[in-house]
């Protein structure tokens, strides 16, 4: 039976580093068929997470937001016009649409209103509605338009989805942090594992780590490991531009998070529950979202100095990853307190 690893099984191997300072390391990333972003990291589709107000603010930071799906296209074109209002020309908007029903018009109204990525977004992509979806909208919109596409955990629907199409794939099955998928149906990969695996791809396409990225080291092992790119969900919940209510438990200020299958979210956005893996949740309050994208960067860059890397490929090309003990786990966390 093969073993897998995810994030706190691991640490990078400090390396040999002529990186005087942080300032020299580069975070650009090439975007096929969309603008270049200088900090690889993306905020999740999710109805608690990206809306007009975190699309703007992630492009602001040099990242990318996706526009999640779970609203009429009315809705979601009207988001994306007003982002392609205030944005610079050149900064790229992303938004979601779906496999099944409308999903082709509502890819073709988000497209006309400015969004230049559209992220196929569903749970199990490596689906036939997936290269049926992918297929639509090349015949729809061409070749123009960049084409995320995901949820995969292995290295087989990683290529499967390069081939249909897909400029850039999300990969991680049930590690989300909001998720229940692996205590419902017994299926995922844990996340870095399934990065390993994915990284090993021979295709063009960008690898995007999404699900259980829970702090900036876990950002910095995912790009080590292989990722393009790091999509964000609960540590950007919670933030001034994550939609959604502030309210109080016990004293403090909260906003709620959740995965767009609990049973919360399926109700609000399709009357309905079908098949509930996904969890409800607070998040305490967290400020400007700036902030946390600071800090991301930040960590990164002393992150990529500690392997001696310029650049985001060299970091992939060359760090060394090591598997650690339990003992190993608890030393590496502030354990002050524990002797
Ligand atoms: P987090 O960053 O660990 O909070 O994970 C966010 C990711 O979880 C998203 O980008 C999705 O891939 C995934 N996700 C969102 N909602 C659900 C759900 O209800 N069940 C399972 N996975 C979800």
């Amino acid at each position: 039976m093969k073993e897998t690893l995810t994030f706190d099984d691991i640490l990078l191997i400090p390396k040999y580093s002529e990186i005087k300072s942080r300032s020299e390391i580069s975070l650009q990333i090439s975007i096929p068929k969309a603008a270049q972003l200088s900090l690889p990291i993306i905020s999740s589709p999710m109805d608690t997470v990206t809306e007009s107000d975190m699309v703007v603010a992630m492009a602001i930071a040099g990242g990318l937001g996706v526009i999640h799906r779970y609203n009429t296209i009315d809705e979601q074109e009207k988001i994306v016009s007003m982002a392609r209002k205030i944005l610079p020309s050149d900064a790229s908007i992303a938004a979601a649409i779906g496999v099944s029903g409308d999903f082709v018009n509502r890819a073709e109204a988000l497209y006309d209103a400015g969004a230049d990525v559209l992220c196929v977004d569903i749970a199990h992509g490596h689906h036939i509605l997936m290269k049926e979806a992918l297929k639509a909208l090349r015949d729809s919109l061409g070749n123009s338009v960049h084409l995320m596409a995901g949820n995969v955990a292995t290295l087989e629907g990683f290529n499967d989805l390069a081939d249909w199409g897909a400029d850039s794939i999300r990969v991680g099955v049930g590690g989300g942090s909001i998720c229940s998928t692996r205590v419902m149906t017994g299926h995922g990969v844990p996340t870095l594992q399934s990065v390993i695996d994915c990284a090993k791809s021979d295709r063009s396409a960008l690898l995007i780590a999404d699900g259980g990225i829970k702090q900036t080291g876990d950002v910095v092992k995912a790009i080590a490991a292989g990722a393009d790119l790091v999509m964000l969900g609960s540590m950007l919940a919670g933030t001034d531009e994550a939609p959604g209510e502030t309210f109080y438990v016990d004293g403090i200020k909260s906003k709620s998070y959740r995965g767009m299958a609990s049973a919360a979210a399926q109700i609000d956005w399709r009357g309905h529950v079908a098949s509930e893996e996904g969890v409800s949740h607070r998040v305490s309050v967290k400020g400007p979202v700036i902030k946390t994208l600071e800090g991301i960067e930040k960590a990164l860059r002393s992150g990529m100095s500690y392997s001696g890397a310029i650049n985001l490929s060299t970091f992939q090309a060359g760090s060394n990853i090591i598997r650690i003990t339990q003992a190993s786990l608890v030393e590496s966390k502030p354990h002050i307190l524990q002797g």
